[in-house]
Formats: structure tokens, C-alpha cells, sequence
């Protein structure tokens, strides 16, 4: 080799340096594994990450480290002889370490790898005790890694899972960029239901002024306020007997001053009296929501649809994406009370419009996947899901089904027929179950399968009702392993339909009338969706648990962190 080589060679891996760790000039340890063998054999670089294995060898004069930093799937092997750092402390799995080598070819005997790096230098080391580390080198269960939040990220299925996760994230916003979709942010807090179901979390600050209040008691006394209504009953009989007896009216209305003095402190002693153990309560008895922090009832929003159509009926294409959130008591794999949607709505188009943007959108993030991801997509596929790349392959390049609710209940009730056991039964009307919907997509169709036109009593109040008055625009993509993906639906443009359906769903119009507005002021057809992020991971990955791809989950009774 010339040191003409030498030098280009250095150059190449020199060139891949993280720009943001110039502390270091370290290069990512994926970049280093992907750089061709000849090209990187010969060159010093320095890498940081965290032992996944620590192994002595030749009697411990030298310590094999799979050396790991997040940046792929893949670790990096490197070698430390015994002269160049105590080995003692770097082999323990767990401990972080910046360490400058060289990279050779490893011997024929040394199966799997391209490359490996031979320390010269140990520029840092955090050390980890093994004896006390909870995720130490055996294999730990999902279940144990919960518990183990903030450390779960060090393991290789949760490093998988969240770069899966941001890469599904990046096309989601790439796919929409592409498609002419404007990011919308729509609130975390709101006072609107949007699905009317009732599953919301109360956002409020009176509980903890209550918890601040000095007694349980009201600040008034019941003698108190009897003897103030007295004080304002002889007020009023005193004025009486004034104007009776021909009093001056100078006097006369410096006494009816002085009543209306005494009832408005009559008012703010009753109004006081009904604070009961630090909290307000209206003439009725009912909590009076006007002293607390948004002077109104207000929730976690469990979707972003309502206030996102206020910008679809201005900008045509928009979409949003961020977190909701559910207090619905459900214990499943794939359910979570704080979960991410990504919701688009289209102006100007129709339920077709919006099954087929959903289609593409899902094909779009599964291709990204594809090209971006392969490597974790196979650990995947090793470790917990070997259909998953012929799953993520299929969706990709298949077109899904489409069959309307109806005839999805035919096909239903003929395989119960036919032999099939379901533990809830088939009859239309039915909101489908998860095994209804597995059994559609995972047996039946064997693809994602996008049902459509409900039952519109078991649907929101916002979806546009069709000729039959029987049923609603709505769809949902049905997918294997997870059932239902995406819930979507034409919106109800009409007025007064939209306002009768209210009435039917018991909802308040007043509560409504910013999103009635949309309907008063230059209506037009349009339609949307709401795909759940965690469960296209689920989909995608082949894990079996919501609360394994999300990187804190909430459930009932827990809230980690
Ligand atoms: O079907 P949903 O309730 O639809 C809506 O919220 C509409 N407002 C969306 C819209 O039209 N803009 O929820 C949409 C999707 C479901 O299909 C499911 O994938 C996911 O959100 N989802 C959940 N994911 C995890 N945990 C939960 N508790 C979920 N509830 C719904
Ligand atoms: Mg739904």
C-alpha cells in the first residue's frame, strides 16, 4: 500500500465522523460496519457506545467487547489487549466507552463479521457493576423490561423498536410532504368529545387547590349565614317601614344602599358555604368548574379530528400528528392510554379519496421500512416474527380488499356456519370485535382489508349519513396481527343532518356550534382518517405487546417515569 492509500483511506472513515461529537471525532459504529471492508481495514478511528458482551481471553490478557451505540442493529467487535486499559473495568456489560483503534479484517476462524477494531486507546470509560446491573448480560423478559423503563432503551429489542419507530415517524411526515398535506398542531387540551365516548381524561388544577385548602369545613358557618339573612330580612323590613312612614328619600336610599351591600354579602357567604372540603359546588350540588384553571370542564383530547378539520376547510390537505389519549379501561395488547395518531383530512374528497390515501400511506411507510430499516426489520423477523418481512413485503406491493360492512358480516356469519368459533357473536349491528377483524384480514382476505358504510349506530356523530339513513361513510383498515389499524370516515357536511345526528347522540349543540360553524360557512365534502402509530409498529415488527413499542406506556395503574 502507498501512503497515498493510506492516506484516501483515512480520509473515507475520517469523513463519516459524527459532526455533532467533535469531543471526539467518533464515528457511529453502524457507518463503521457498512463502510467495505477494503476500505476500512487500515484506518484508526474511534467509536463510543456501550458493552453489550464483555469476554476474556488468552487467560485474560485480552478482553473481546461487542461494542454498541445505537446507531444499527449490528455491533462492533474490538479487541483490548491487557497493556492498553485494565480490563477489569470495561468488560461488564453495560459500561459506556470511547476507545480509539485500528480496523483490521478479523481471522478466517471469526464467522459473521467484515471487520474489528484493535484498542490503542481507552479515551473513556463509565463503569457498570455488573453485580447490581438490572439488565445484565441474560435474556430478560418484555414483562421485566417495564419495569426497567429508563433502561430498556440498552437492550437490542428496544434499540430496534425506536429506530423503527423514528423511521415510521420520518415517512409519515415524508409521505404527507410529498402528497401536499400541511402539518397541523392541534391541542393536547380541549373541552370537545370527539368520539362521544366518553373516555376522557379531566384536566383540571381544583384538586390540588382542594388538597391546599386549610379544612375540610366550609368558611362559613350555617349560624353565620342565618344571621346574615336576618340582617338583610330586618334591612328590607326597615326600608319598608321608611317608605311607609314618608321618610326622606335621601334616607330611604341610603338604606336600599346598604340592603344591596348586605345581599351581596349574603350571595358571597352562600357561595362560600358550598365550598365543601376545598371545592365549589353550584346551587344544584354539581362541582362549579368556573373557578377552575380554564374556567371550564376540560379533558385530554382523545383526537385531534375536530380541530384539524378547521384547517382542512381552509387549506384543503392537512394532517396531524401527535399524542392522544384514552382513559378507556382496557388491559390488551393493543390498547394504551397515551398512544400517538397520525390524522389527515382532505377537503374536496369523498370516502374513496380517503381509503385509498390510507392505503398508499400505509404501503409508503411499509417500503420506507424496507429500505431503511432492513437490518432491525431481520432482527425482527430472528427474534419474535419470522413472517414479519413477508407481512411488510406483502402490504407493501398488494392491494388491500374492500368490503362493505354488510357483506363483512355475511362472510362472518357464513364461517361461523361453517364451523368457525368466535366468543362473540355475529349479527349485524355488531361492532367487530378484534377476532372478527383478525379473522377478516388474517383468514379471509389474507391482507389488509379496508371495511366500509357501518352501522351508524355504532358510529360517531360526525360521519356522514348515506341514502339508506342506516348506515355511515366510515372505514376501517383491518390488518393481520392487529385487527383494526386506521378509523375513518366522510364527514357529515350537511347541517341539519349533522345537527340532528347531535340530537340523537345526546350532545349538547351549543358545545359544538365552533365545529357547526364549519358546515354554516362555506361547506364542502370532505373526509379523514386516524391511523394508531403503535399499532403499525406492532404491525410492522411483529411484536405482540402496544406496551413494548411505545418508549413510556401508560395503562391503568401504571404510569412509569
Ligand atoms: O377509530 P378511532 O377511535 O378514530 C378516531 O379517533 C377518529 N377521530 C380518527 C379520524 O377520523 N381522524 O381511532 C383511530 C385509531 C384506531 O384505528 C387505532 O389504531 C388507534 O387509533 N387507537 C388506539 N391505539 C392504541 N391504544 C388505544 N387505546 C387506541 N384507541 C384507538
Ligand atoms: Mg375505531
Amino acid at each position: 500500500m502507498t501512503d497515498v492509500a493510506d492516506a484516501m483511506r483515512a480520509m473515507d472513515l475520517r469523513g463519516q465522523t459524527h459532526k455533532y461529537s467533535k469531543i471526539y471525532d467518533r464515528v457511529p459504529i453502524e457507518k463503521v460496519l457498512r463502510t467495505p471492508s477494503e476500505t476500512a481495514v487500515g484506518s484508526t478511528v474511534i467509536v463510543g457506545g456501550w458493552v453489550k458482551t464483555g469476554r476474556e481471553a488468552e487467560k485474560g490478557a485480552l478482553l473481546f467487547l461487542a461494542l454498541n451505540d445505537g446507531s444499527g442493529p449490528g455491533n462492533l467487535q474490538v479487541i483490548v489487549r491487557e497493556d492498553v486499559y485494565a480490563l477489569g473495568d470495561l468488560k461488564t456489560t453495560g459500561t459506556s466507552v470511547v476507545v480509539e483503534g485500528e480496523l483490521r479484517a478479523p481471522p478466517e476462524s471469526a464467522k459473521g463479521q467484515a471487520i474489528e477494531m484493535h484498542a490503542t486507546k481507552i479515551l473513556m470509560c463509565g463503569k457498570c457493576d455488573g453485580a447490581v446491573y438490572p439488565i445484565s448480560k441474560k435474556k430478560q423478559t418484555l414483562e421485566f423490561l417495564r419495569e426497567k423503563i429508563h433502561l430498556r432503551p440498552r437492550t437490542n429489542t428496544i434499540a430496534s423498536v425506536a429506530r423503527v419507530r423514528s423511521a415510521l415517524a420520518y415517512a409519515t411526515h415524508t409521505f404527507f410532504n410529498q402528497n401536499g398535506f400541511l402539518y397541523v398542531h392541534t391541542p393536547c387540551i380541549t373541552q370537545s368529545d370527539c368520539e362521544g365516548a366518553g373516555e376522557m381524561f379531566q384536566v383540571t388544577t381544583l384538586l390540588s387547590e382542594a388538597e391546599k385548602a386549610e379544612s375540610a369545613q366550609p368558611a362559613v358557618k350555617p349560624e353565620e349565614l342565618d344571621a346574615k339573612r336576618a340582617e338583610v330580612s330586618e334591612c328590607g323590613s326597615g326600608i319598608k317601614a321608611m317608605k311607609e312612614s314618608g321618610a326622606e328619600s335621601k334616607d330611604v336610599k341610603k338604606a336600599v344602599k346598604k340592603l344591596d351591600n348586605l345581599k351581596q354579602e349574603l350571595l358571597e357567604m352562600e357561595r362560600a358555604a358550598r365550598k365543601i372540603g376545598g371545592i365549589q359546588r353550584a346551587e344544584d350540588g354539581a362541582i362549579d368548574y368556573s373557578d377552575d384553571f380554564f374556567a371550564g370542564k376540560s379533558y385530554l383530547t382523545v383526537s385531534g379530528q375536530l380541530q384539524v378539520e378547521t384547517y382542512a376547510c381552509a387549506l384543503s390537505n392537512v394532517y396531524t400528528f401527535g399524542p392522544t389519549f384514552r382513559a378507556e379501561n382496557s388491559n390488551t395488547t393493543r390498547h394504551l392510554a397515551e398512544f400517538w395518531m397520525i390524522e389527515p383530512e382532505l377537503a374536496f374528497a369523498d370516502l374513496n379519496d380517503d381509503m385509498q390515501c390510507a392505503e398508499d400511506y400505509v404501503k409508503f411507510c411499509c417500503n420506507y421500512l424496507l429500505e431503511n430499516c432492513y437490518g432491525d426489520l431481520e432482527f425482527f423477523a430472528k427474534m419474535y416474527d419470522s413472517t414479519c418481512i413477508d407481512r411488510v413485503k406483502a402490504i407493501a406491493s398488494t392491494p388491500f380488499g374492500r368490503v362493505s360492512y354488510t357483506e363483512a358480516i355475511e362472510l362472518l356469519e357464513k364461517a361461523v356456519a361453517d364451523g368457525k368459533k368466535f366468543a362473540y357473536p355475529v349479527s349485524w349491528g355488531i361492532d367487530l370485535a378484534t377476532e372478527h377483524e383478525r379473522w377478516l384480514a388474517e383468514e379471509h382476505f389474507k391482507k389488509p382489508v379496508i371495511v366500509y358504510n357501518y352501522p351508524k349506530d355504532i358510529k360517531a356523530f360526525y360521519m356522514r349519513l348515506n341514502e339508506d339513513n342506516k348506515t355511515v361513510a366510515a372505514m376501517d383498515v383491518l390488518v393481520p396481527k392487529v385487527g383494526e389499524l386506521i378509523g375513518g370516515s366522510q364527514r357529515e357536511e350537511r347541517l341539519d343532518v349533522l345537527e340532528r345526528r347531535m340530537a340523537e347522540c345526546d350532545l349538547v349543540p351549543e358545545d359544538y356550534s365552533w365545529y357547526l360553524d364549519l358546515r354554516r360557512f362555506g361547506t364542502v365534502t370532505h373526509s379523514g382518517f386516524g391511523l394508531g402509530f403503535e399499532r403499525l409498529i406492532l404491525l410492522c415488527t411483529g411484536m405482540e405487546n402496544i406496551r413494548d413499542v411505545i418508549p413510556y406506556p401508560r395503562w391503568p395503574g401504571n404510569c412509569i417515569s
